[in-house]
């Protein structure tokens, strides 16, 4: 089984070519840091533009590092939401199109999905049901994976997600954009225990993330301490939230067997390396996809799709793009 792969719902323009053996033929990417960096955060409308652009020469490109032909393919998955709807629109139209014109079936993926599917593609040994945290720029969930298209959401933000404040930290901070991996790079220098900043619901009994008022804060005294002391003490601040919010929810998943890590903010390896000491201490294996699959890509929308498609779940051509779209 060969799947083809879009990837547009933010400011990634992504192709991939994925087997249902789990190899990764080809996957292709474009960032679009140089057009958004001058205002500091992803443009909507920037960000539709250059998916565009970017989209056919991408999947041209992973089409000719794979070697195989669009006939070879047996469907196309493409993000059908949630994120920015003209950018959405621009992959899940060319993935129409595409479908369409080889006559294969389309797989209208949901981000969320991918994100949470991306860590069986890294690792054929993980099965259902995971605990998965899932923490990206737009979302910080905690979901029970009980198989394809079975999510059961224990836990999500009340106000924004983590990788927003690593964002706006790094705005505060002068780090420049995209700000999670600079954010990380300026806490290895500072001292965690510098800045004292609040770690909002901590210990509450839900299990919800809220990060708005650690984002407060950190604008409020930002200017008051070294730059890299605020970034460590921040990190530091959300590690402590997703661990204590994430040891709630182990606690409402009996029978999980695995507590597994998805989304941008997977990438940060003081959060691995926290999450990976919890699952221990609670008997869980520790599943984190490469840095290269957390952020957004094509390929796990490529997997997700072939996932989709093994179970019979395919999509009309006539399914719409959708900007909100809950897991
Ligand atoms: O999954 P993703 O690529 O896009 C969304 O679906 O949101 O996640 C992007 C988010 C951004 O907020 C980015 O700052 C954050 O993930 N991120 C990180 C790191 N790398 C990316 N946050 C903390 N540490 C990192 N190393
Ligand atoms: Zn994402």
């Amino acid at each position: 089984m060969l799947i083809l792969g879009l990837e547009s719902s933010c400011d990634e323009t992504a192709a991939a070519l994925v087997t249902g053996d789990r190899r990764v033929l080809a996957h292709r990417l474009a960032g679009q840091e140089e057009a958004h960096r001058p205002y500091g955060g992803v443009v909507p409308e920037i960000a539709a533009r250059a998916h565009v652009e970017a989209l056919e020469p991408l999947i041209e490109a992973a089409l000719a590092d794979s070697g195989v032909s669009l006939a070879d393919i047996d469907a196309v998955a493409a993000t059908a939401g949630p994120g920015l709807i003209g950018g959405v629109m621009v992959g899940l139209v060319t993935g129409k199109a595409i479908a369409h014109a080889v006559g294969k079936p389309l797989i209208a993926v949901n981000h969320l999905e991918g994100h949470a599917l991306s860590p069986r593609l890294a690792d054929p040994d993980l099965v259902f049901p995971y605990l998965l945290l899932l923490v990206s720029g737009g979302h910080c969930q905690l979901l029970l994976v009980e198989g394809v298209n079975r999510y059961r959401r224990l836990a999500t933000t009340i106000d924004d997600a983590a990788g927003e404040a690593f964002d706006k930290t790094a705005k505060v901070l002068g780090l420049g954009f995209p700000g999670g991996p600079a954010v990380e790079r300026a806490a290895q220098m500072g001292d965690p225990t510098a800045v004292p900043l609040p770690r909002p619901l901590f210990r509450s009994p839900e299990p919800h993330f809220s990060f708005a008022g650690l984002k407060a804060a950190v604008a409020r005294i930002a200017g008051d301490y070294r730059p890299e002391d605020v970034a460590a003490s921040f990190q530091a601040a959300v590690v402590d939230c997703l661990i204590d919010r994430t040891a709630r929810a182990i606690d409402r998943a009996p029978g999980a067997t695995a507590l597994v890590v998805a989304g941008g903010v997977a990438a940060n390896n003081a959060v691995r390396s926290a999450l990976s000491s919890l699952a221990d201490a609670h008997g869980l294996r520790f599943v984190a996809p490469p840095l290269w699959l957390c952020t957004d890509n094509a390929a796990m929308i490529a997997w997700a799709g072939a996932e989709r498609f093994a179970a019979g779940l395919l999509d009309p051509l006539d399914t719409p793009a959708r900007a909100r779209w809950p897991l």
